[in-house]
């Protein structure tokens, strides 16, 4: 099976300087801001190129994740993260105290106490649909932006592995089904576990949206479902198992689809097609491999009305996906219909239906029921579900004496990034993708020059594996 997916752009981002000027009062304290700084652009930089290595990707995030974590989280034995800053004035136990990381400024203790850096920066980011920006002084917001593209890069990658063979072996299916999975458990960690830790108020639709994020998860978990229903298919597990995998499949493109519902911004648009038209393509699966079921049973006639149904689904699938390819907004630009994915399996429904209806004329004449022989939705085997997020820890550099090091001032506004312009200029984003121009008020958030996912459109198996023999 030829698999063909759509992405949405990454997010794109201003420089992150982690500058604090004279605030960070020790040498170690500005070198943990350049080793931040350098470790975001350095993630920054791979995250376009879909075909870097699964490892190279894990490494960079882990190190920047690991010395962010330091500015949201105090760290264990320093000073309590939101006292105010150390009396200058020497005191008898001043040097005992620094000795102890500062515990006579730390009455509670308080190792998950809040880092009295996370709110020391304007941080700013595009979303993956919405042309807006969105604002916050929260580097819990970074995090949470940094790991959306993080998981997106998976989703591209896993994309470019599954387009990039004629038939995907093996283990790049594992591989793809892996970074699949990984994908929807850092969505779904993002979902559940840090948008509730954000304190500011959400802009109203974003990527922060919760229904943003489930249709994301639910799209990297159908996805990976796909990678093991083809798998499946290639493999010539039974009709009825391959029939309630892709009833399943389709469920949950359904979900997807159900979950940007109520957002009323054509952005989506698009997105949503895409989860139509597999929803529509899955549908049409099932119902043709219940054919083969039934036609197993000897219910012809009931095989017959499946493989119908089959055929309609098919025809709304390849409308949608002319739909698909003229749709404006974010996103992939291909016309699915042309795919391989889609044009070998039409060909294998008629065909079916040919033969059922000869049979049915030759040995069984049975009744054709009016009513849609019912699909099962219960795989035994191949249902995907996301792989549970590990959070990174905070990196060893992060000692008490250099958090200690910094000396916020009471009411210092967040460091603010040069060329802070307040508004967005009202283009949507795609339109800015072709034209650069759009950005010129902005110039410090320019969309991500990503690398192509090449996906090939040859395949020297012609057929879809739905043929009845
Ligand atoms: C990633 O980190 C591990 C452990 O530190 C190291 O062994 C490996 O070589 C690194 N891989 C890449 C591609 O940087
Ligand atoms: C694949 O199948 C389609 C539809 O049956 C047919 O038109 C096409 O020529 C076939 N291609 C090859 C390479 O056999």
């Amino acid at each position: 099976m030829a698999h063909w997916f759509h992405r949405n752009p990454l997010k794109a981002s201003i420089v992150l300087s982690f500058d604090l000027g004279i605030q960070a009062t020790t040498p170690l304290a500005r070198k943990i801001c350049n080793e931040t700084r350098d470790a975001r652009a350095a993630l920054m930089q791979l995250l376009p190129d879909p075909g870097n290595e699964v490892t190279t990707i894990q490494n960079a995030t882990e190190k920047y994740l690991s010395l962010l974590e330091g500015f949201i989280v105090a760290p264990q034995g320093s000073s309590q993260a939101s006292s105010p800053p150390p009396q200058l004035e020497p005191t008898p136990e001043g040097e005992m105290s620094m000795e102890e990381g500062g515990a006579m400024n730390e009455p509670s203790g308080g190792f998950d106490g809040e880092s009295k850096l996370r709110h020391a920066f304007r941080i700013k980011w595009s979303n993956t649909l919405i042309s807006k920006l969105v604002e916050q002084n929260d580097l819990v917001f970074e995090k949470i932006s940094i790991l959306y593209n993080v998981a997106l890069w998976y989703t591209k990658h896993a994309a470019k592995l599954a387009g990039s063979k004629q038939e995907v072996e093996e283990d790049e299916a594992k591989e793809v089904h892996r970074a699949l999975r990984t994908a929807a458990g850092i969505f779904k960690h993002i979902e559940e576990s840090l948008v509730p830790q954000l304190k500011e108020e959400g802009v109203a639709i974003s990527d922060l949206d919760t229904r943003i994020l489930s249709a994301y998860t639910l799209q990297c978990t159908a996805e990976a479902q796909e990678v093991t229903l083809a798998r499946a298919i290639e493999l010539e597990h039974s009709a009825s198992l391959i029939s309630a995998l892709a009833h399943e499949t389709a469920r949950l493109f359904q979900k997807a689809r159900d979950s940007l519902k109520s957002i009323e911004d054509p952005a989506v648009t698009k997105w949503s097609l895409y989860f139509n038209l597999k929803f529509a393509f899955y549908l049409s699966y099932a119902h043709c491999y219940n054919c083969k079921v039934l036609l197993n049973k000897e219910k012809c006639g009931e095989a017959i009305r499946s493989v119908k149904e089959s055929d309609t689904f098919y025809e709304k699938c390849k409308i949608v996906c002319e739909e698909y390819a003229k749709a404006k907004g974010p996103g992939t630009i291909a016309k699915p219909e042309q795919h391989l994915f889609f044009r070998r399996f039409g060909p294998d429904v008629k065909r079916t239906l040919e033969k059922v209806e000869r049979e049915n004329s030759f040995i069984f004449y049975q009744k054709i029921p009016e009513e849609v022989p019912e699909l099962e939705l219960k795989a035994t085997y191949g249902l995907a579900s996301p792989q549970e997020y590990a959070p990174t820890g905070l990196n060893q550099n992060w000692t008490p004496q250099i958090y200690d090091g910094f000396h916020m001032s009471a009411n210092s506004a967040p460091a603010q990034t040069q060329n802070d312009e307040d508004e967005f200029p009202g283009v949507n984003l795609f339109n800015n993708f072709l034209n650069f121009w759009g950005f010129s008020k902005d110039e410090n958030v320019t969309p991500i020059k990503e690398k192509d996912i090449k996906p090939t459109d040859k395949d020297p198996k012609n057929n879809s594996g739905c043929v009845v023999s």
